[in-house]
């Protein structure tokens, strides 16, 4: 396996991390998934954007361009023989003995990525997945993809230990996302989503949704509701690109509508299925 270091590419036992670098004690970095279906890499441009943006915010200079990073991405895919997976990127803000304030202009960020194989969710795309909500406690700027995840490694295990497939946050009261995915509910027909604010990531399988949505001619509400009106929705899902569109058909062992994915669910899962091909 081939994988990516600062400009390298080592096999997979010559990667090493310093007790020094910043995203091992700090957290200090952004990161990127990004899919890959049949060898091709699927909406790469929009991550790698999103992944500068992550940077930009926390004030990281990174050294590639959008076109460079997808040649990285692509040759990690190609390299690996990769058909149906996932390609994870970070830039940490580097190695340096532990200091909170941002080491000096000499150090440079550190940034790794690899590639691996993993099939799409089939089952749960087709049968749907129960969900548990969880008080959003994280920081005020999800917007950022950080490397800091502890707010959502201890949601999706507390789900985990209901039977549940994902953790939805709720913020004073307010559904947000959930801790890996977005979070979208319909009712009477209409979609409705978090708004793109500093208080969720703005998923890229988010944005196909919602761009499939203009072209259906799908009515789209991008406004907060709350975790009653969630409980009331005839339908709801989560988005991301491991899971794209997962219906979800339990909510708190409450059953969403019929307690199966709902018919606009499937509709845009196969308006989704086309432009993976
Ligand atoms: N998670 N919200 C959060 C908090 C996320 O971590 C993710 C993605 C999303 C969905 O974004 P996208 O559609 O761009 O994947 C929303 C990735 C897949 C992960 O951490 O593995």
């Amino acid at each position: 396996t081939t994988y990516f270091n600062n400009g390298t590419y080592l096999e997979k036992e010559n990667m090493n991390v310093s007790i020094d670098d910043r995203g091992y004690y700090f957290g200090d970095g952004v990161y990127e998934v990004i899919r890959v279906y049949g060898g091709k890499l699927y909406t790469a441009e929009e991550h790698f954007t999103r992944f500068l943006q992550s940077a930009k915010k926390i004030r990281i200079d990174l050294p590639y361009s959008i076109q460079e990073f997808i040649q990285i991405a692509e040759k990690l895919a190609s390299e690996n023989e990769i058909q149906d997976g996932n390609v994870y990127i970070q830039v940490t803000r580097g190695v340096a003995p532990r200091m909170h304030n941002f080491p000096g202009e000499q150090i440079e960020p550190m940034i790794t990525a690899y590639a691996i194989e993993n099939l799409r969710p089939f089952t749960k795309l087709e049968s749907g997945v129960a969900v548990k909500t969880v008080e959003d406690i994280r920081w005020l700027r999800c917007d950022i993809k950080s490397l800091n995840l502890l707010a959502n490694v201890l949601a999706k295990q507390e789900a985990a230990e209901a039977s549940c497939a994902e953790a939805v946050f709720v913020r004073d009261g307010i559904v947000t996302e959930g801790s890996s995915s977005n979070i979208f509910g319909v009712k009477d027909g209409i979609l409705y989503t978090h708004p793109a604010t500093n208080l969720i990531l703005n998923g890229i399988t988010r944005r196909v949704v919602l761009k499939s949505c203009a072209l259906e001619s799908i009515g789209v509400i991008e406004e907060t509701f709350t975790l009653d009106e969630l409980y009331k929705m005839d339908e709801v899902f989560l988005t991301s690109t491991t899971s794209e569109i997962t219906p979800i058909i339990s909510i708190d062992g409450r059953e969403v509508g019929n307690g199966e994915p709902g018919r606009l669910t499937v509709r845009l899962q196969s308006v989704f299925e086309q432009t993976i091909k």
